[in-house]
């Protein structure tokens, strides 16, 4: 059966990206991965998951193995939204929906926002599972400059006057203000004021998606206030998620936001999932009710700081000149760059050889370029591992640019 024949437009669309078919050569188990953006797998809050658990009550345990409504397990609602007003988001008038992981969250935004050929835009690089999710809905992601500050609000000012002079208004601004994926930069304060302002003069909603944000190693919880914290025109659907502050593989997260827009996403969720993980849902309620989301992100700063530390040194002492590094304040990655016309794809082949892998950087670009970028996520890394992979890593650029 030739299928291609049956396939919707949206269907054909899905085809199987570089970045998977270069993966694919990473699955040796020999090779040390600073690939995927992964939680330190040996750190998962075990014991605590442990002591919810065994503390659930005959009607926690139903619920938790039950069908539940698809705008969420009440009790985790109320828990979310309390999360967010301590770090200073005013949740009233706000609506919570629990989603199956942040992605499902950015999924249902494009599905209620987006038609196919509508504009968006989105930071330079950016998230690779949104581009995938934005391409997959036939919208067409325009980039905007970001540096080590995050996105140039002079550049976002233009391209959305530009691309709306053309016909093309972009219908929100995808973020990852802290801690980027892949970047690594932070999108500093005042530029969070100035960016709001620009969207909001343009009329243009935000979606912030801002998993890292707990898991900073220089400064404190206050220097990385939220976009949505600012926000008093209720322009900014904030995305949030557990796979960084819990386990990811519970498949859990949510939107914040107004409730025109949240209500639909729960409409639209309805036909997808139903519901999310009830087990996940009683699971991180429980979680957040009993206090651990601090002391675990507390020690979690410390294991991420000092692999990040000790991922930079190891790059200055090993890597040859003509590569720089972003100098990350949290979150998993260091965003490295080779000289001007290097290629990274041919440093991925020459690190496989020598058993390391990392992620190239053009998937992260919607703009053609990145060529010469890479990303390197230290976070599931041991100690032993990032001084070996980056010392292989080191010999393979040598190789590539000799
Ligand atoms: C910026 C960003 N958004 C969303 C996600 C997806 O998170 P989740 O596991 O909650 O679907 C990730 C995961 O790496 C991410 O880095």
């Amino acid at each position: 059966m030739d299928f291609t024949a049956v396939f919707s437009k949206g269907g054909s669309r899905l085809t199987s990206s570089k970045i998977r078919e270069l993966m694919q050569l990473a699955a040796d188990p020999e090779i040390i991965s600073m690939a995927g953006g992964m939680p330190d797998a040996s750190n998962f809050p075990y014991q605590e998951i442990r002591e919810i658990e065994d503390g659930w009550s005959d009607s926690e345990r139903a619920a938790a193995y039950q069908y539940g409504p698809t705008g969420g397990y009440p009790p985790l609602v109320e828990q979310i939204a309390a999360y967010e007003a301590a770090s200073g988001i005013n949740t009233t008038g706000q609506q919570v929906l629990p989603t199956s992981g942040a992605q499902q969250a950015i999924q249902l935004v494009t599905r209620v926002f987006c038609d196919p050929g509508d504009t968006i835009l989105v930071e330079v690089p950016t998230f690779i599972g949104a581009v995938a999710v934005f391409i997959g809905y036939g919208a067409i992601p325009a980039g905007v400059e970001l540096d080590g500050d995050g996105i140039i609000p002079e550049a976002l000012d233009e391209r959305i006057a530009k691309l709306t002079a053309a016909g093309r208004k972009p219908k929100f601004l995808y973020t990852n203000p802290t801690f980027q994926n892949p970047g690594g930069m932070t999108l500093s304060q005042s530029r969070r004021d100035r960016v709001l302002e620009i969207c909001a003069r343009h009329g243009l909603p935000i979606i912030e998606d801002d998993p890292y944000h707990d898991l900073y190693f220089e400064g404190k919880h206050e220097d990385y206030r939220s976009i949505k914290a600012r926000d008093t025109d209720n322009l900014v659907i904030r995305l949030g998620t557990f796979s960084k502050i819990l386990s990811p593989g519970i498949r859990l997260g949510w939107m914040l936001g107004a409730p025109e827009v949240v209500g639909r996403c729960e409409t639209a969720k309805q036909g997808e999932d139903a519901c999310s993980s009830s087990y996940s849902q009683v699971l991180a309620a429980g979680y957040l009710k009993r206090g651990f989301v601090e002391p675990y992100t507390a020690r979690m700063r410390k294991i991420y700081g000092e692999k990040c530390r000790l991922t930079l040194q190891r790059l200055a002492s090993e890597m040859p000149d003509g590569i720089s590094w972003t100098t990350p304040a949290g979150g998993f990655f260091t965003w490295v760059t080779l000289p001007e016309g290097a290629d990274s794809e041919k440093l991925f082949l020459a690190a496989i050889g020598k058993k390391v892998a990392f992620v190239t950087g053009a998937p992260f670009h919607v703009d053609g370029r990145g060529g010469n970028k890479l990303r390197l996520a230290f976070s599931n890394s041991s100690h032993e591992q990032i001084r070996t992979g980056i010392a292989r890593l080191a010999r393979a650029a040598r190789e590539i640019l000799s």
